[in-house]
């Protein structure tokens, strides 16, 4: 059978997060990686042909392409017999996409906050507009400090997806001191860190 194909960038928390899932699930051996260079102002031809909003990550299966990160992450979650990350019913499933949707949340903020102070020229730059990004980085890192106990046991969808936007603050952004006020975050993601899905992924040094 064809491998799907998954374009992706090592440094997108995005694609981070459906390349551990990929990891944990086993699918990772069925997929070819395509690490493709794109940014907003320099868009990429190939991976447009696979996503209209031309973004990774974008996985192309069966004559289909799927994109974004969630939706490819319930399909892979759909495509193996381990335990299910996105749990299919019950309390489990919700708190695993609530969790998700605030990494995500943190990490469209810290995509627009980085945006603002590397890519838009110097003179043009907004510094109410990046301060506005932060404290939604806050407010999200200050929520998953208050319910740090919900991120304990396996991993999951969820949980993966916050371990990848912690690991991107750390990237990108390793000036926020996020640890500073939040002990039981910062314990926790010291221990999945070390999951070798999460170690396989740590985006390069640059
Ligand atoms: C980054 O270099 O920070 C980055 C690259 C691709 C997608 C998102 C972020």
């Amino acid at each position: 059978m064809a491998k799907m194909k998954l374009y992706y960038s090592p440094a997108s928390p995005y694609a981070r997060k459906v390349r551990a899932v990929a990891i944990e699930t086993g699918l990772d051996k069925k997929m070819e990686m395509i690490d493709v260079a794109l940014s907003p102002v320099a868009p990429n031809a190939d991976v447009d042909k696979h996503n209209p909003i031309g973004k990774i990550p974008a996985l192309s299966v069966k004559g289909m392409d799927l994109f974004d990160s969630p939706v490819i992450c319930e399909y892979l979650d759909h495509q193996h017999k381990r335990r299910k990350l996105l749990p299919r019913k019950g309390r489990t499933r919700w708190v695993a996409l609530r969790q998700q949707a605030m990494a995500d949340g943190l990490l469209d903020a810290a995509l627009l906050a980085r945006y603002e102070s590397f890519l838009r020229p110097e003179d043009r730059r907004w510094p109410d507009w990046s301060k506005g990004q932060m404290k939604k980085i806050d407010g999200v890192l200050d929520q998953l400090e208050a319910e740090s106990k919900s991120l304990k046991g396996k991993p999951t969808l969820g949980t993966l997806s916050i371990g990848c936007a912690l690991g991107y603050l750390d990237f990108r952004f390793a000036s926020h001191d996020w640890r500073a006020k939040r002990p039981k975050l910062a314990k926790w993601f010291s221990a999945f860190s070390k999951l070798p899905s999460m170690k396989a992924t740590v985006p390069p040094a640059a």
